[in-house]
């Protein structure tokens, strides 16, 4: 009988849940126990590729070129809207150097772009794709760009959701400016009822910002035509993605295109999906039959390769006097920018506590903007601001501690699926945080402090997917020099995967963690993983390797066994050695019984098995935050922020702060800092640098303590992990907003909360 059954399985790929049916592992390892003793799964141990990374050695996307490589850039519409009346290239292919120009003509469709070709007559926004030209270096192409002579009628444009929403606009799209010309409803229960049952009820409007992702290397590819097979060096979230893509494309066989990442300077979601250019590249370089690179300049990133939506929210909760929320509502909409793109905020407002009577109403609103994409917690971040800012307000209107209001309401089982959760831990966070924070030191009354620093503490709650699922494989290979090579189509973002990988095989097989070697991102040598998004990639990818060494192990015992004319029960597994209960004498090295092979190799697969029925994953985290306030110059600072999290079984302690501080300081920056700002009159963008689009500084940073209240979570998976990557960054705002409010006794409801928003505020209390 096969060890390996085909079977269907559900997981949450962050707002979407998918059904896959994939082969997964016929019987489950047994989870390791909460308590169980790990050797190395759980300790600080610092990264495996951070002496290439800091050596210079490693090489991103953005750093490999091959010999003979043409250099191509992307003319972008200028406008806001417009359309193409006419190009003419010809000056530019005259420029000594300039190699090709494709546009229009020579472009394919591209349905996974929205059903829309790679250039487009009607541009949508400034940053729309018209043009490509290829040249022997970066000045030659830049300085061509230059030279193409486009026709342009420019179009009225549309540059804010609300402005979107009207109806005598300019409108994007035939059908109008709200995606599928309706809001997305969702109802649970009778809100209207509800609101009765309710003694007081709350309701206010917060508005988020548009946030650009800007991870520090910029998307781009390299590619490589060898007669009708294409190699692709492309700086991705999702490498069996970018492949399915660009081989639809072109419209060749996927196994025709082959793609490798192995470095990558942070994605944030930005790179979950194929980009335009990977295929532009493919196109030039078929015409020129030379390498191609394309990479994109940060005007490039902040105008067109995605962003978070912003978000207006207005919301309303019913609460009983003993702190009973009846009711929930909220009614919000979003600029997607030019193109479809998911902007919900409501997931936080229907799943994070009890609550029977739910209504949400959200519209998705065409803007002449870059199109958005994916954002680390894409909608949690937004939704969590602004319902944890409402909560507060129900919380002091019910003169209630707002934990206390937060426990009140704490849900038992998952709201949205009326089923179990697979563990939660949420209690033990609350009560750790908020000791770890000195909670019992806040105002009792928001703004009840004195003097021109005022001082606050506050908090929010977090709930996000992150189960991760099948289908996740790894290959795993033992040589007879010891040598342990582990291959997996996920890909490091900078998140870590490398080392999580390599603890798992070590822990299982138990040698060192030099003997190991880990090979990712590429579709021609390793096994299927999903994309590393929705916080998916160690809850999927660390059980696969856990099967694939501990079958590694078994065949070893096995052979083992074979050897001595033992039985198998007689073999014992120790530090990389066999030994027999029997017979003293017997003992074998893995790599010398490996070496009496003739073929030299013992070969394992692994695959995560597939999720339990019934019940609903989620971590969990409440993160607790300690600011000044400036009442002079309304600046606030962030002195200490406390991150306590259920994220099921932590796999290293080290590689998970890195994490969690990521997320607080981009939370942190969502919170008080970044803004791509659109200039209303000319409809243009006018933080297309990092000059002006703010980040924070190492000044700016607070200090950051991570609490995990959970040990486990062995319902999931063979390794019991959850994800990190987005809990980390979904409270932070919230959780900085509510301490601001405690400080000033105001809220302010429109992020960033920069200083003149405080002072306006504070002016108009
Ligand atoms: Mo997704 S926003 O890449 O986790």
């Amino acid at each position: 009988m096969s060890d390996k059954k085909i079977t269907k399985s559900r997981f949450w790929f962050e707002e979407h849940e998918v059904e896959t049916i994939s082969e997964v592992p016929n019987k489950k390892i047994k989870p390791w126990a909460s308590d169980a003793k790990l050797d190395v799964v759980g300790k600080p141990i610092s990264r495996i590729d951070g002496p290439d990374k800091v050596s210079g050695r490693a090489k991103y996307t953005f750093d490999r070129l091959l010999p003979d490589t043409a250099i191509a850039k992307t003319l972008r519409c200028p406008f806001p809207h417009a359309r193409i009346k006419k190009i003419d290239f010809s000056k530019a292919l005259k420029l000594p150097g300039v190699l090709a120009v494709i546009t229009n003509e020579d472009a394919p469709s591209i349905p996974w772009f929205h059903e829309s070709t790679l250039f487009d007559s009607h541009a949508r926004y400034q940053g729309d794709e018209i043009a490509c030209v290829a040249a022997e270096n970066e000045a030659i192409a830049e300085a061509a760009l230059k030279l193409i002579d486009v026709e342009y009628e420019k179009l009225a444009f549309v540059s804010s959701a609300a402005q979107g929403m009207k109806n005598n606009t300019p409108k994007l799209y035939d059908s109008g400016n709200i995606h599928h010309g309706k809001p997305t409803i969702y109802q649970r229960g009778d809100a209207v009822s509800g609101f009765k049952e309710a003694d007081v009820i709350v309701e206010d409007t917060f508005t988020t910002q548009c946030a650009v992702h800007n991870p520090l290397e910029p998307h781009g590819s390299l590619v490589k035509w060898d007669s009708d097979h294409l190699t692709v060096w492309d700086s991705t979230q999702s490498v069996f993605g970018v492949r399915g893509k660009v081989a639809e494309s072109l419209g060749i066989p996927e196994n025709n295109v082959r793609i490798i990442k192995q470095y990558m300077g942070g994605g944030f979601g930005s790179k979950l999906e194929a980009g335009k250019y990977t295929v532009m590249a493919a196109l030039l370089a078929k015409k020129l039959k030379r390498p191609v690179k394309i990479v994109m300049d940060r005007q490039e990133m902040n105008l067109a390769m995605g962003n978070r939506p912003d978000s207006t929210q207005t919301i309303k909760a019913g609460v009983k006097k003993d702190g009973t929320i009846s009711a929930l509502s909220q009614k919000s909409f979003g600029a997607a920018g030019a193109y479809p793109s998911g902007t919900g905020t409501s997931w936080p407002l229907r799943s994070m506590y009890q609550c029977p009577n739910i209504y949400t109403e959200e519209y998705t609103v065409f803007i002449n903007a870059g199109p958005g994409r994916p954002f680390r917690a894409p909608g949690h971040v937004q939704g969590t601001f602004a319902f944890e800012s409402l909560l507060e307000q129900a919380a002091a209107k019910i003169k209630m501690d707002p934990l206390e209001f937060r426990i009140k309401n704490y849900a038992e089982i998952d709201q949205v699926g009326n089923v179990p959760y697979t563990s939660k831990r949420l209690r033990e966070c609350y009560e750790l945080g908020a000791k770890a924070i000195g909670w019992n030191k806040r105002n009792k009354i928001a703004g009840s402090g004195k003097g021109s620093i005022r001082h606050g503490i506050g908090m929010a709650s977090q709930i996000w997917w992150g189960g991760g699922g099948p289908p996740a494989k790894a290959t795993m290979k033992l040589t007879a020099d010891g040598q342990l090579q582990v291959f997996s189509g996920t890909q490091d973002l900078g998140t870590g995967s490398y080392t999580f990988i390599a603890m798992v095989a070590a822990e299982v097989l138990e040698i060192p963690m030099d003997k190991i070697k880990v090979v990712l991102g590429d579709t021609e040598i390793c096994p299927y993983a999903p994309g590393s998004g929705g916080s998916v990639t160690a809850p999927s990818v660390s059980p696969a390797i856990r099967d694939a060494a501990e079958q590694m192990k078994y065949k070893l015992l096995s052979f083992a066994a074979v050897l001595s004319h033992e039985p198998i029960e007689n073999m014992r597994y120790k530090n990389g050695v066999i030994t027999s209960v029997n017979m003293s004498s017997t003992k074998y090295k893995i790599e010398d019984l490996v070496g009496k092979l003739s073929e030299k190799e013992i070969v394992t697969h692994g695959d995560r098995e597939a999720n339990p029925e019934g019940m609903a994953i989620q971590t969990f985290g409440a993160q607790f935050a300690d600011v000044d306030v400036d009442m002079d110059t309304g600046k606030i600072k962030v002195n200490r922020m406390v991150a306590a999290h259920d994220i099921g079984r932590m796999l290293n302690r080290k590689l998970l702060e890195n994490q969690f501080h990521g997320g607080i300081i981009q939370g942190m920056s969502f919170a008080l800092l970044e803004e791509r700002v659109i200039d209303n009159n000319t409809g243009k963008v006018l933080s297309t640098n990092l000059h002006d689009y703010k980040i924070p500084t190492i000044a700016d940073i607070p200090e950051i303590e991570v609490i995990i209240a959970s040990d486990s979570d062995p319902k999931i998976s063979n390794t019991g992990v959850k994800g990190i990557g987005e809990p980390a960054i979904i409270p932070t705002a919230g959780a900085i907003a509510n301490a601001v409010y405690n400080a000033i006794g105001v809220q302010v409801k429109d992020l960033p909360m920069t200083p003149d928003k405080v002072l306006k505020a504070l002016g108009n209390a």
